[in-house]
């Protein structure tokens, strides 16, 4: 089946040449077509361009050509969600009440709330549990406009509970349109039984769960909080170095809580992307530059937490790319709204709209390793892109932060979300 979108106000992020990502000042420049037509052929995108539809397109033999019209609205493509913990059970609302009353993130950490709360309700969940309620997730953000998603463990903390947590995101990639990246954070925290014994818990993350992990296949990357007050640069070293052996990409969390040598460990180890990076300075932006890590940054968390935010502009004026992501979970960032990221972006990140919508979008992708096939409106590209309420500009979409502007939502090629069809 094809879909012929018609009148489309605007078709944003539109590729002739699909690039890998942008990156420095070529970040503030976003493609679009204005009164344009899109022509989607099973799960991919065949031809897009500027009304009217030429003769040749009008006429293809197509039964089941759906043709709608987007007159006033726009065309996105799916928003990339590069980093997610949305595979949780639960929800933590007494640390958040705790957290208004004065308590920091590292002290409800250190008094077994944080990630140690979650491990003990993962624990006593079943998969079938945690599947449903990951479906709810996945499915709130995919009528937010999320297509693609990077889903990380991290809430096992024991050999078995990473197993079932990735399992777990196995079987959602069977159930959910939202295409789904598995990423393995076997060294989230250190669990209570490892207290004080934290370098036999990497031990154990090494020699039991990284080759369990790869022989039933169940992660592309591998991820370490590498932290202050978690995981040090030596034992994030140790662990991305066993993952590579087993042909995991390292992802991982760094410079959140401080000045951590985790943007380093992660360059020096090729990583895809580096996250969080609240604590970037002149040196850690020199070791990213002109290397494959995309530097990622999580404006949810550092809302929710009230950290200071990443210096997103100095990055930019240095010539780095930056993808934005949700951080979706429990404990810092208990929303996976890409909207309200890329309002976020604008708002507290000074960054141009369009620099915002290239890094919820083709930066996104590339940081989950997918930048072939999602994160623009490319021709050969897989159909993910969603159709717009009535908006007059694309800078609309972060200006009018907290209400939904997507209206339809198109994954791989199929309608998963429209108005019309409830
Ligand atoms: O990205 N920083 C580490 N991990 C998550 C938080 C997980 C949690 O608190 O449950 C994050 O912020
Ligand atoms: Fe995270």
């Amino acid at each position: 089946m094809s879909f012929l979108i018609i009148n489309i106000k605007e078709l944003i992020q539109v590729e002739d040449k699909p690039q890998r990502m942008v990156a420095g000042s070529a970040m503030s420049k976003l493609n679009t077509i204005k009164n344009a037509w899109l022509l989607t052929d099973g799960c991919r995108i065949r031809d897009f361009g500027k009304m009217p539809v030429p003769e040749a397109v009008s006429v293809m033999p197509d039964n089941e050509r759906v043709v709608i019209d987007a007159t006033d609205k726009m065309v996105f493509p799916s928003f990339c969600d590069s980093h997610t913990h949305l595979v949780y059970a639960g929800s933590r609302e007494i640390e958040y009440i705790d957290k208004i009353k004065g308590l920091s993130y590292e002290e409800i950490a250190k008094r077994g709330g944080g990630i140690l709360n979650s491990a003990k309700r993962l624990h006593v969940a079943t998969e079938e549990e945690l599947i449903g309620q990951a479906m709810v997730r996945l499915n709130e953000i995919s009528m937010l406009g999320t297509g693609a998603v990077e889903i990380k463990s991290g809430y096992g903390l024991n050999t078995a509970d990473e197993l079932k947590m990735l399992r777990v995101i196995q079987a959602l990639k069977t159930m959910s349109p939202v295409k789904i990246v598995p990423t393995f954070l076997g060294a989230h925290a250190v669990p209570e039984a490892y207290k004080g014994r934290q370098g036999e818990f990497v031990d154990m993350v090494i020699s039991e769960m990284i080759p369990q992990v790869s022989s039933e296949d169940l992660a592309d990357y591998i991820d370490v909080f590498c932290d202050r007050g978690f995981f040090t640069v030596e034992e994030t070293d140790r662990i991305l170095n066993a993952g590579m052996k087993y042909g995991m990409r390292a992802k991982i969390h760094a410079n959140e809580l401080d000045y951590s040598g985790g943007i380093q460990v992660g360059v020096k180890y090729n990583a895809l992307s580096v996250d969080h990076l609240e604590f970037t300075g002149d040196e850690e932006i020199e070791c990213l530059l002109g290397t494959e890590t995309m530097p990622t940054i999580l404006p949810g968390a550092a809302f929710f937490l009230e950290m200071a935010f990443a210096p997103v502009r100095k990055m930019i004026s240095n010539g780095l790319p930056v993808a934005m992501a949700s951080d979706f979970n429990p404990g810092s960032s208990p929303s996976g709204n890409m909207q309200f990221v890329l309002s976020m972006a604008c708002i507290k990140y000074r960054m141009l709209p369009e620099e915002a919508i290239n890094a919820v979008t083709i930066n996104g992708a590339y940081a989950m390793g997918l930048s072939e096939d999602y994160g623009s409106i490319a021709r050969g590209k897989i159909a993910n892109f969603f159709i717009t309420k009535p908006i007059p500009t694309f800078s609309f979409m972060p200006y009018a932060y907290g209400s939904n502007k997507v209206e339809q939502v198109i994954l791989n090629g199929k309608m998963i979300h429209s108005p019309e069809a409830k």
